[in-house]
Formats: C-alpha cells, structure tokens, sequence
C-alpha cells in the first residue's frame, strides 16, 4: 500500500455510479487503489466508466441493478464477495430528486423516492452487512443530502427520505460500531450540478436561474469528501460531513 493509494487491497461497491457523484467517487475509489464494483441500472454508462477507470491503471467491474429490487442487490453483492471474498466499502448512492408541491398529492413520486433513497439503502445494507460482521469490519457511506437537515418547499418527500437515511446512519453506527468494527458516514451534500433534475426541465431552469453567477459544487468536490472518510484510519468514524457550496445561503 504506497501513500497515494491507501485503498490498495479493499473492494468498494458504488450504486448510483452511472453519472453524478456516484461516477466521481467510483474514479475517486479507484485511484486510491480500491477494486470498485461500480453499479446502476444504465449498464452502458457502467461500462464506459469502467474501461475508463482500466484506462487509467485502476481496477473496476461493472454490475448493473435496480436499487429498488432486493434480488437484484442480493446478486451484485453475491457476485462480488464470490469474485472479490471482501466487501470493504459500500457507497449508498443512488438517489432521486422529485420537486413538486406537496398539494399536488404526487403519490407515485412519492413511492419512487421512497423505494430508491430509502428501501434501495436498507437493501444493500442487508446484503452486505453479514458479510461485514463476519469479517469484524467494514465502512458504510451514505450519501444523504442537506435537504436531510433542512427541508425546503417542494422537497418534503426528499427531505424525509433524506432525514431517514441520518436517523439510520445515526443508529447503525450505534449497533455496528464498537459491536461490529463497522464504520458509518452520511455525507450531506448542498446544490450539486449533475443530471439528478435532468427529468425535471422546468425545476432545472428555475434552479439555474436562481444559481446563476454563483458556484455550485461539483460531483468531484462530494467524492472528495467520501475519499477522506474511507481513508480515514480504523479507529476514526467520520459520522457526517456536510459540503455547501460557499455560495450556497441556505
Ligand atoms: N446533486 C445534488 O445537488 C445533490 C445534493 C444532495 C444530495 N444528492 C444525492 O446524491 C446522490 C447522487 O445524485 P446525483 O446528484 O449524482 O444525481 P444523478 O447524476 O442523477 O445520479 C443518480 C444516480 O442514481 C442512479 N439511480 C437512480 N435510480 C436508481 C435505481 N432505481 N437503481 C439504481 N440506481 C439508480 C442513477 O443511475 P441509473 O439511472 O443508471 O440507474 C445515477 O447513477 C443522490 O442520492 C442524491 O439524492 C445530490
């Protein structure tokens, strides 16, 4: 293990590693020295980011899933400790962002939200944290959201899963720290440019107007923040780590 890559030798699992932060970090991991299984359900992208990260001398494999589907997690985690024997790190990722007004009583946007920040979470929590304990160690990151502190109009259902993914990260640290040996961070990110309202134009353009000519974070500045955490040494559980743009007045 040299200085620049202190990671040599772990397995990290990325969901959400298709595009955004989630691709950063997966780069971030790997040129720290890690194996990075790198999944999302975009397999395209997945291999892509793949052949990129082989192209700069790192190590990755590409698994595609759904987050929202257990046996889909089950698998990419199966697939890994058979290949790899370890799961080090796991990057709990994946997210989406649904704006509207609570009055417009959106309930399957709602559900979506829920299925993929709160129970995509929980599934890949059950499909690694065996082998974690098994193994006497391990390190669960979360990417949670400012919004998990702060709701804000038109993100109550966002916030809430957010806030969701604090209390648990609060509470496995509790029950899997000094039991276990396993390490837990929920890093909270402020407004990051990436694809997560790409579906959502009118939002984008509102949001945009309200940035301009201030600067946002970018996917690199979040996947530098779950770097330190992870390299961080054994006895250190970096808990939360909140990341606003200086720009940002909320
Ligand atoms: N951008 C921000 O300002 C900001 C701020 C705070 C927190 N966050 C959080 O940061 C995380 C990453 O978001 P981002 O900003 O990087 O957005 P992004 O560019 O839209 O990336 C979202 C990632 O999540 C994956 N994903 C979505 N649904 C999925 C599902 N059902 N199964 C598997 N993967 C799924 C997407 O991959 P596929 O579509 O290929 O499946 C994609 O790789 C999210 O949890 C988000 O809530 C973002």
């Amino acid at each position: 293990m040299s200085e620049s890559q202190p990671l040599t030798g772990k397995v990290a699992i990325v969901t959400g590693a298709s595009a955004g932060i989630g691709r950063a970090t997966a780069r971030a991991l790997a040129a720290a020295g890690a194996h990075v299984i790198v999944t999302a359900r975009r397999s395209d992208r997945l291999d892509s980011l793949v052949a990129e990260i082989h192209g700069s001398g790192g190590s990755a494999t590409a698994r595609a899933a759904d987050v929202a589907t257990l046996s889909d997690v089950q698998s990419v985690v199966d697939a890994t400790v058979d290949q790899s024997g370890r799961v080090d790190i796991l990057v709990n990722n994946a997210g989406i962002m649904k704006i509207a007004s609570i009055t417009e009583n959106d309930v399957d946007d709602w559900t979506a939200m829920v299925d993929v920040n709160i129970k995509g979470v929980l599934h890949f929590l059950s499909a690694v944290m065996p082998h974690m304990i098994e193994r006497g160690s391990g390190h669960i990151v979360s990417v949670g959201s400012l919004a998990g502190r702060r709701p804000f109009p038109g993100a109550s259902v966002y916030a809430a899963t957010k806030f969701a993914v604090r209390a648990l990260s609060w509470g496995l640290h509790l029950e899997l720290g000094s039991a276990h040996g396993i390490r837990v961070t929920d890093i909270q990110p402020g407004y990051v440019s990436t694809d997560l309202l790409s579906d959502q134009p009118d939002t984008l353009a509102v949001w945009d107007e309200a940035w301009s000519g201030r600067r946002t974070l970018q996917a690199e500045d979040i996947a530098r923040a779950v770097e330190f955490a992870v390299t961080s040494p054994d006895h250190v559980s970096v808990s939360e780590i909140l990341v606003r743009p200086t720009d940002q007045p909320t």
